[in-house]
């Protein structure tokens, strides 16, 4: 049976990029497998970039070179044409480029203006149709940019027509550092979906301000079934001030379950994979609903 919700599991890529604890390769692939036993449909192992840049990231082709068996998808994130080039020759045929909507977020991310930006984007796009790989574009601070400032509803929906153009397997509107609310997520994705349909369109939602789920539930009634999602709610840009935790996968798995939405995803095997994240980070990790649903997770069937 189709799932009604997929998720793209980020907590290897987003959760683990900005933390200060060192974290080896053998819990990096420890951690995709617990991931894996929780039949996560998508995954995204890591990204190809810059060690200097993001150290925490390196050796994701080391990763990819010996992924565990199951039905996850596995994804990671390039910043520009050599990182879609490594990820390729690490085998990986789903992969995520990044676009900011903001002038100033862009540079300090990927150190590229914006205008060249969507060009690069234009050019990986085109090159992974020819190549049948899949590439997600994400519009990040598509909301609000932490050097910025509020981005307009208008300018987002602009940036998504051109980076539409180069027709990427998906656009995520991501709401990089956590400020969106669920008005404005319903107003933006319910004219994207009107625009392009719900097949292409998903969401990256932060839980900095404690709308997280809220933003999930707007945007699944604006007909969104693509969602990211960091186990243990574990997440954060190193280039993005403020950028919290991601919302956690369990949050959004109970929603969906709790409305009768299948996820496809095993919860006691994903609870475990949070234990082992709380064991490599070092301190407690879990989404708000993790209290209740360690004990009662088999309540929700
Ligand atoms: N993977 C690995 N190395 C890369 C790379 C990639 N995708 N792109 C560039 N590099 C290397 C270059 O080979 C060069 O190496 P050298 O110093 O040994 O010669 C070095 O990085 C600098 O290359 P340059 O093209 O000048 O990049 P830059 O210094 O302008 O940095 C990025 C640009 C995009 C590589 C860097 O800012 C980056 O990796 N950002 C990632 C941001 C991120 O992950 N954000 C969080 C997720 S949204
Ligand atoms: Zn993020």
């Amino acid at each position: 049976m189709a799932i009604d919700i997929v998720i793209k599991e980020v907590a290897p890529r987003d959760g683990l990029q900005a933390q200060s604890v060192e974290i080896t390769h053998a819990q990096r692939a420890a951690l995709i497998e617990a991931l894996v036993r929780a039949n996560l449909p998508e995954l995204e192992i890591g990204s190809f970039v810059s060690p200097k840049a993001v150290p925490q990231m390196a050796g994701t082709d080391r990763l990819a070179a010996d992924l565990p068996a199951g039905n996850s998808i596995f994804s990671a994130l390039v910043p520009n044409m050599k990182g879609y080039e490594l990820g390729r020759r690490a085998g990986l045929n789903q992969l995520a480029i990044v676009v900011s909507a903001t002038e100033q977020m862009n540079q300090n991310n990927i150190r590229m203006s914006l205008a060249d930006t969507f060009l690069m984007a234009d050019d990986i796009l085109r090159r992974a149709q020819q190549e049948s790989i899949e590439v997600h574009a994400y519009l990040a601070v598509a909301f609000e940019c932490p050097y910025e400032g509020k981005v307009s509803e208008k300018k987002v929906i602009e940036q998504a027509r051109a980076l539409m153009k180069s027709a990427p397997a998906r656009l995520v509107i991501a709401d990089t550092i956590g400020a969106a609310n669920p008005f404005a997520v319903k107003s933006l994705m319910k004219q994207l979906v009107s625009e392009f349909g719900t097949e292409v369109l998903g969401c990256h939602f932060h839980d900095t301000r404690a709308m997280g789920l809220a933003n999930v539930y707007a945007a699944i009634e604006s007909d969104i079934r693509y969602f990211d999602s960091s186990a243990g709610g574990l997440g954060g840009c190193p280039f993005a001030p403020g950028a919290k935790g991601n919302v956690a996968t369990e949050d959004v798995v109970m929603l969906c379950q709790s409305a009768g939405l299948d996820t496809g995803i095993d919860l006691q095997a994903l609870l475990e994979a949070v234990a082992l994240l709380t064991e490599v980070i070092g301190t407690a990790q879990g989404g708000r609903t993790h209290g209740w649903l360690k004990d009662n997770w088999q309540k929700l069937g």
